[in-house]
């Protein structure tokens, strides 16, 4: 057998696990759960929530990983032999891939505009009707959105054929860089828009009235969903760590990193949307609606500048997104690879294949089949609910009771302090949140779930 592939480098754990964070949950959703509940007093219960509850839980992912150095199902098996985590670890292979199945279909949408945007299709004076417009009639379209699904579940399948090294190390460490340049550039741009302080003001003038029962669940939630917890990419990428990496630093760097990702996509997007006097909290056509709309008013007469600005805006997102869907294609992989003994190639190819048959039916939910509906949902949104309210967090509850009350303390010690070398003074306090504070959090998103 092949020895186990390590991430080269600090950077690049930092960049890949960053990487699988960033994504459209930080370009796409956090802006606008951002505008439904008050700006900067929920920027506030976001930074808490993921410091104090999210990364305790991406600490016990870690340390399953990297002590056993092997995917989900086989950590479990290894560290708790004979027991039933194994299965545990088990449902944490099958949730990646249904996320990906409806993320690839987001992905999708991005490779649509960003084509669009390069055919100078968001410059000119089309009336908004027109370019809000094109959204619902592409996504509900049957061949252009799955055109679109099989181009980006081909490249995430290219860069994860390429292996840890030579592919998700090496796609990360340039994607990540390059869509920090990209959306600061957007940002600049925001701001020099007239009108744009008061988007500015919004994000930076806490509204606490908005800070209902709900508005802190929804925090905890996107929380959850943006640092990747509970679906085994942590534990999958902690497993190509080397042992004498900082396991705390590398999750304190990612959480940081995934932070400051959705405040400057914030930065980017909210000063634009004032500017244009959009209203600030208009859900989730905001990115691929509103947006378009805005870089179509604000450069008439200048194109070069509007679709420079809107080939960065697509483009960034397409790379957040690919980095992000790696991580998820990787963690079946891995397990394909350690358990089953297969090669990377084929492993790749038979996920990919079926994340694309599912993804196509999510794809065509908005269009042919969005009549098939159980619960009032259509397949795209019950599969969202089902793995953000439901497989997500009971992944995490599982990591950090394995963790928190299964492995013995010393074990939990020794991984992540690196055998007393390093975070010897703060480990008590990490192990002590990843005990108690991280499953109430868990439990109080289950509660909202089931009854806000
Ligand atoms: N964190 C990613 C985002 O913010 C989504 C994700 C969830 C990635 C689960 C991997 C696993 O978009």
């Amino acid at each position: 057998m092949k020895p186990r592939e390590h991430f080269g480098s600090r950077f690049a754990v930092i960049a890949a696990m960053a990487g699988s964070a960033v994504g459209l949950g930080n370009i796409w959703r956090f802006p606008y759960v951002l505008g439904e509940y008050g700006g900067a007093a929920f920027i506030l219960v976001y930074t808490v929530a993921s410091l104090l509850v999210a990364l305790p839980i991406f600490f016990a992912e870690a340390v399953i990983g990297r002590r056993s150095g092997s995917d989900t199902f086989g950590a479990m098996n290894k560290l708790a032999p004979g027991t039933a985590w194994k299965w545990a670890g088990l449902i944490t292979i099958l949730s990646p891939l249904l996320i990906l199945s409806y993320y690839s279909v987001v992905g999708g949408w991005s490779v649509q505009y960003l084509f669009k945007a390069l055919s100078f299709d968001f410059t000119g004076g089309a009336a908004e009707a027109e370019v809000t417009g094109y959204f619902g009639q592409f996504i509900s379209s049957t061949w252009q959105p799955i055109l679109s699904h099989t181009l980006f579940i081909a490249m995430v399948a290219g860069i994860v054929l390429g292996g840890i090294k030579n592919g998700i190390e090496r796609f990360s460490k340039v994607a990540m860089p390059v869509l920090l340049l990209l959306i600061l550039f957007i940002v600049v741009y925001s701001l020099t828009l007239p009108g744009s302080m008061a988007g500015v003001k919004y994000l930076l003038k806490p509204d606490f009235s908005r800070l209902n029962a709900d508005a802190y669940a929804a925090a905890l939630g996107q929380a959850f969903f943006s640092l990747s917890l509970g679906v085994g990419t942590v534990l999958t990428y902690s497993s190509y760590v080397k042992k004498e990496e900082n396991l705390v630093v590398s999750g304190v760097g990612t959480a940081i990193s995934d932070l400051v990702f959705a405040l400057v996509a914030a930065f980017a997007i909210m000063p634009a949307v004032f500017a244009a006097g959009f209203e600030p909290g208009s859900g989730p056509g905001l990115v691929f609606q509103t947006l378009p709309y805005i870089f179509n008013k604000m450069s008439q007469g200048m194109p070069i500048l509007s679709t420079l600005v809107s080939v960065s805006f697509f483009l960034s997102i397409l790379a957040a997104a690919l980095t992000s869907a790696i991580s998820m294609l990787e963690v079946g992989v891995a397990y394909l690879v350690d358990q089953k003994g297969m090669n990377r190639r084929r492993a790749t190819w038979l996920l990919s294949l079926g994340v694309w048959l599912l993804g196509l039916l999510c794809s065509l939910s908005f269009g042919p089949l969005a009549d098939v509906k159980l619960l009032g949902r259509n397949i795209f949104d019950l599969l969202d609910g089902l793995c953000s309210n439901w497989l997500l967090p009971l992944g995490g509850l599982i990591f950090t009771l394995f963790v928190g009350w299964w492995m013995s303390k010393p074990d939990v010690r020794d991984e992540l302090t690196n055998g007393g070398t390093c975070n010897v003074r703060i480990f008590n306090a990490v192990y002590f949140l990843m005990r108690y504070l991280a499953p109430i959090g868990i439990l109080v998103v289950f509660l909202s779930n089931l009854f806000l």
